[in-house]
């Protein structure tokens, strides 16, 4: 669907591009990964995420079952002091056996330190950095990453910069069924993705359902299993996290969202925890953005917008990071389709680099919402500097990476006197 609307956008914005000063790339072809054989029981596709306060999840894949489950870590290179026992799971897709996915957590950790570790009791050493412990602290974002030469292009650009953790908004591999995609995407990310928390959310290249024999997101739930028990949530496809000083939701757009699910009764709890003492930021992602002028996707965020829009306005969330769209947007900030200066601020990300390549047939007149758009692949950096001031950034990718294609200071809606404004709607929607 997606690709067909691409196809007829490019003939259409071929013409539209000569006469602009910027001219737009092309989609760059699917990678292509050269069978490398290692021993069985060596550890692949290495990835780590946040997992509760000072504890992190390792993930790695092995073919061999019978390798342990275990992380030795340490502070210096080749000492281990610690050790950690987990689990591990692995999934069948039709004629797919999955390798044995371990997922390890190891901590206490100490914030801000550089950590030596090894999974399975053997392989490569790799190391990590856990975030501060307060601000400020630095996310790198992008969306719809998928496998080809722009994904490795966004990847390069994001391993120059320097950040404490990756928030991803949905569509990771784009292995679309084909499940050996999901293992060439894990060693594709593994050296950024090992060495800073991966914080995602699922997206619909993700579900890979079939009637009558898969439910949908089986290999995502297998092998990117985030933090959802640590925080109260019943599924992988929604749960949050506390991190330096921001309090991060992540929502699951292909979950349900009405009043009466557990999503949503789910999502009002996180909320009433937030404490903006300990946390005066709150950011929140989901896949399909609620603000969106490009003509791709248009309207499919509709119903969840209505749905919830209300609850994260009464909270005061700052800042809505989206994907789905394969172009970059940027709100004033809004709320229910109006500029609101205690709205939140909603940024489209969905230009990580998959072969689908851009979206680029925008909406006129442009929405009054609406600051910044323009279909190129790229990714954002988002600063929290502190308690009242985040500094968010776009880098194309196609500019050096300390060049910034669009850029804004954000000040929370915390500091801008919004919850003594409107305390009635707050205790409204937010009681339990
Ligand atoms: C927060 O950072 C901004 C931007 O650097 C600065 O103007 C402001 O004074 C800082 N506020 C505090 C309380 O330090």
């Amino acid at each position: 669907m997606e690709t067909k609307l691409t196809a007829l956008t490019v003939v259409l914005v071929i013409t539209a591009t000569v006469t602009a000063d910027y001219v737009r790339p092309q989609p760059r072809k699917t990678l292509h990964f050269p069978w490398n054989p290692k021993s069985s029981s060596h550890p692949q596709q290495v990835h780590i995420s946040l997992a509760g306060d000072k504890h992190m999840r390792v993930t790695w894949v092995t073919r061999d079952g019978s390798s342990p489950s275990i992380v030795e870590y340490g502070i210096s290179p080749g000492k281990y002091s610690s050790i950690a026992q987990g689990e591990s799971t692995s999934y069948q897709y039709l004629f797919y056996s999955s390798g044995k996915i371990h997922h390890t957590v190891i901590g206490p950790l100490e914030h801000g330190t550089v950590y030596f570790y090894r999974c399975g009791g053997q392989g490569p050493e790799f190391q990590l950095k856990t975030p501060p412990s307060q601000l400020p602290i630095t996310f790198a974002v992008a969306g719809d990453l998928g496998q080809t030469g722009w994904t490795k292009s966004t990847l390069d650009h994001i391993d120059q910069c320097k950040y404490d953790v990756h928030l991803l908004p949905g569509d990771l591999s784009y292995a679309d069924y084909m499940q050996h995609r999901w293992d060439t995407f894990g060693e594709l990310v593994q050296p950024l993705a090992s060495a800073r928390p991966w914080m995602v959310t699922e997206g619909n290249h993700e579900e890979e359902s079939i009637p009558l024999l898969m439910d949908g997101f089986e290999s995502y739930n297998a092998r990117w299993k985030m933090p959802f028990e640590e925080s109260g949530s019943s599924s992988n496809l929604y749960y949050s996290f506390e991190v330096a000083g921001v309090h991060v939701i992540m929502l699951g757009s292909y979950a349900d969202f009405d009043e009466y699910s557990n999503q949503y009764s789910w999502l009002k709890a996180d909320l009433l925890k937030v404490d903006r003492r300990r946390t005066p930021w709150l950011v929140v992602l989901f896949h399909v953005p609620w603000y969106n002028s490009n003509w791709a996707h248009q309207g499919e965020g509709d119903e969840m917008m209505a749905a919830m829009e209300p609850l994260l306005y009464a909270a005061g969330v700052d800042i809505v990071l989206a994907g789905h769209v394969h172009a970059y947007e940027r709100s004033e900030r809004v709320y229910n389709g109006m500029p609101d200066p205690c709205g939140a601020v909603h940024i489209t990300i969905g230009d990580g680099g998959n072969r689908e390549g851009l979206a680029h047939w925008y909406k006129d007149p442009r929405p009054k919402w609406s600051v910044f758009r323009e279909a190129s692949f790229g990714h954002g950096e988002l600063r929290m500097v502190n308690s009242t001031h985040a500094f968010w950034s776009w880098h194309r990718n196609d500019d050096d990476e300390p060049v910034r294609s669009d850029q804004v200071w954000i000040t929370s809606v915390a500091s801008a006197g919004c919850f003594t404004k409107n305390p009635e709607l707050r205790k409204m929607l937010l009681a339990p």
